[in-house]
């Protein structure tokens, strides 16, 4: 018998998969090129040239036993953490040191360190719908309780009258996702600056420590030439969760990091708790050759103008046929309202095409589903007349 919180999560088990693989189904029955999967996250620009040149040369060039050897720190070597630090206070004025960066696996790895190193049972952690669904599972692994601010539909920017109201005496963390994942909205610096000010209060009215946790996994990823603001300077209180996957195209490689700032409440404690929270997760430590090899590409990014072509294809498209959505600034997901209030519905629909869409209610906003345009260019050319057809359905 599996644990009960296990069968709650294997029952609650995320749709995003279950789409994959249905899409995996129909590519053997239809062919690929005939099923639009848009369910998935999974970067399909190639890693930048410069990540293969970076492991073929640590593999010729460095000392095997430290290439794939545990770190000294669980946190992650000291170089590369000290590369990273002087790479964010270049590009963001900080002043960050080793000491301030964790290196994690990927963002959820880093979300689970930092949570763990967080929460007691019982407390509090918000999320403004729509969210990346898996923050309910990685509250859930420490028994903290999801707290749904409800989606402004307009802006989807988050709704902070409502924010205000729910924070509590048992509110320990804020998560923000931005740009975001399903939306593709990036927080102005106008939310941010509110948002701060709002947490700054709550905090002097409870006598308590509220922890922005930022999980920028696609910060690299704006278009249009758009500012993503970065929360340390605008927050005392924030951990910033970074990742590797969409930014240098390594979701399997498993790599990103943690940065607490000198300046969050109690840092000292919890920067030896996340470096304690990566051991004893299991991780011990975040790989250590992608280590190395991130340390070598600090200044490389992902070709967006690749994702940036699918975006403007795909939005106009959908817009000619109709669809109500608005431009996403970043990432690689467009957000479409559903033409009937269940989306469930409208997903079961879209299959009849061969179309994979994600419900909105996985990511807390039902009456909208996600399209991840990190596909083939012609899977959002040869996918439009199928949601014509599929849009005709409507028009009835
Ligand atoms: C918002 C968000 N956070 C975290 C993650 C996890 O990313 P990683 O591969 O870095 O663990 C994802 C992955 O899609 C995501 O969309």
């Amino acid at each position: 018998m599996i644990s009960k919180k296990m069968e709650n999560m294997v029952a609650n088990s995320s749709a995003i998969r279950a789409m994959f693989e249905e899409g995996n189904r129909l590519a053997k029955i239809y062919g690929a090129e005939n099923v639009f999967d848009f369910s998935l996250g999974n970067p399909n620009v190639p890693a930048p040239e410069a990540v293969k040149k970076a492991i073929i040369d640590l593999l010729n060039e460095e000392d095997p036993v430290v290439l794939h050897g545990y770190t000294n720190s669980n946190a992650g070597y000291e170089d590369v953490r000290q590369a990273v630090a002087e790479s964010l206070n270049g590009r963001f004025g900080t002043s960050f040191a080793a000491r301030n960066i964790t290196m994690t696996v990927g963002a959820a790895g880093g979300l689970n360190v930092i949570l763990k190193a967080l929460l007691n049972p019982g407390d509090e952690v918000i999320v403004f719908a729509p969210y990346f669904g898996e923050y309910r599972s990685y509250v859930n692994n420490y028994d903290g309780v999801i707290v749904e601010i409800s989606p402004d539909t307009a802006t989807f920017q988050p709704k902070l009258d409502e924010f205000e109201a729910k924070i509590t005496p048992k509110t320990r963390a804020v998560i923000v996702n931005t740009p975001n994942n399903p939306t593709g909205v990036v927080y102005s610096e106008e939310t941010i600056k509110k948002m701060a000010a709002i947490m700054e209060n709550k905090q002097k009215e409870y006598n308590t420590d509220i922890y922005l946790i930022s999980d920028e996994p696609y910060r690299e990823l704006a278009y249009d030439g758009i500012e993503v603001p970065y929360l340390t300077k605008y927050y005392a209180n924030t951990v910033v969760g970074y990742s590797y996957s969409k930014s240098l195209s390594l979701p399997g490689e498993r790599i990103g990091y943690l940065v607490i700032p000198d300046e969050a409440a109690d840092s000292e404690n919890l920067i030896s708790a996340a470096n304690v929270a990566t051991r004893i997760l299991g991780f011990v430590n975040a790989p250590t050759l992608q280590q190395k090899v991130v340390k070598a590409c600090l200044n490389e990014k992902t070709d967006i103008s690749f994702y940036d072509r699918n975006r403007e294809t795909l939005y106009n498209g959908l817009k000619e046929l109709g669809f109500e959505c608005i431009k996403p600034e970043g990432a690689f997901y467009l957000f479409v309202k559903s033409p009937v209030a269940d989306e469930k519905e409208f997903c079961a629909a879209a299959k009849k095409y061969n179309i994979l869409l994600v419900p909105g209610s996985s990511f807390g906003c039902p009456g909208y589903v996600r399209i991840a345009y990190c596909v083939a260019y012609e899977t959002i050319v040869n996918s439009l007349p199928k949601f014509k057809e599929l849009a005709a359905e409507y028009k009835k």
